[in-house]
């Protein structure tokens, strides 16, 4: 359980939702030049992906990785996740990103609609987490969205704080930071990221890697 009580709601808010998350998925154009630019990406060699829902990534990045190691905070997920890509193809990991240490490095780091999960004051902690899970001839490849509803904006269009609801309307608080392409790819080379971002609609996705 996260100490910070917002994080730990998100966290509540994920494993509550496991079983229809499917029904939230966003509609609107863009997203199949982000699924093109996932499937183009030479994903290669040992894999970590941070955090996998139900594992619809999990399942092609299987196919084409030696090993693929998961971390994700939600036991219901984890468990969606294995029963999609079964138990012996990946090591599952149960942990809370925010305090969690890779103990080794990979040659891709992936991560799917979560970078827009991370609070603004943890990116550069997150990013570094990135660098340092990533091998000196590694690459890091993510996709995400910055779509946000009027609705879910509970403390204004300034504010990363929204609000979910789960199909019976229980109400959760999540982050969702809505970044643009050039103001993302912009904000990691100051962190000396190689970087490219791209976007369609409200979907993004970048490739990056540490500068040496
Ligand atoms: C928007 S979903 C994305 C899931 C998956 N990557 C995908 O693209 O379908 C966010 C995921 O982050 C997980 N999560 C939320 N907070 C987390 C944390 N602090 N540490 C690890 N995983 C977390 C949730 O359980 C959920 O599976």
């Amino acid at each position: 359980m996260s100490a910070d009580p917002l994080l730990a709601e998100q966290i509540a808010y994920y494993r509550a939702i496991a079983n229809e998350y499917q029904d939230h998925y966003i509609e609107a154009p863009g997203a199949q030049r982000q699924i093109d630019a996932f499937n183009k990406f030479d994903i290669r060699g040992d894999v970590l992906e941070l955090t996998c829902g139900q594992g619809q990534w999990t399942e092609q990045l299987v196919g084409r990785a030696s090993s693929v190691t998961v971390v994700e905070a939600s036991p219901e997920m984890i468990t969606l996740a294995k029963g999609r890509v079964g138990e012996a193809s990946v090591r599952f990991i149960q942990a809370d990103l925010f305090s969690w240490q890779s103990d080794q490095r990979y040659d891709t780091v992936f991560f799917g609609y979560w970078l827009s999960h991370v609070p603004e004051e943890r990116f550069q902690t997150f990013w570094q987490l990135v660098a340092d899970a990533v091998r000196p001839d590694g690459w890091v490849f993510f996709v995400d969205d910055n779509y946000r509803t009027e609705a879910e904006l509970i403390e204004g269009p300034g504010s990363s704080v929204v609000e979910r609801r789960l199909n019976d309307g229980t109400k959760f608080r999540a982050i969702k930071v809505p970044y643009d392409a050039s103001g993302l790819e912009r904000r990691l080379q100051e962190l000396l990221w190689d970087v490219t971002v791209e976007e369609s609609g409200p979907f993004y996705w970048g490739t990056a890697r540490p500068q040496n």
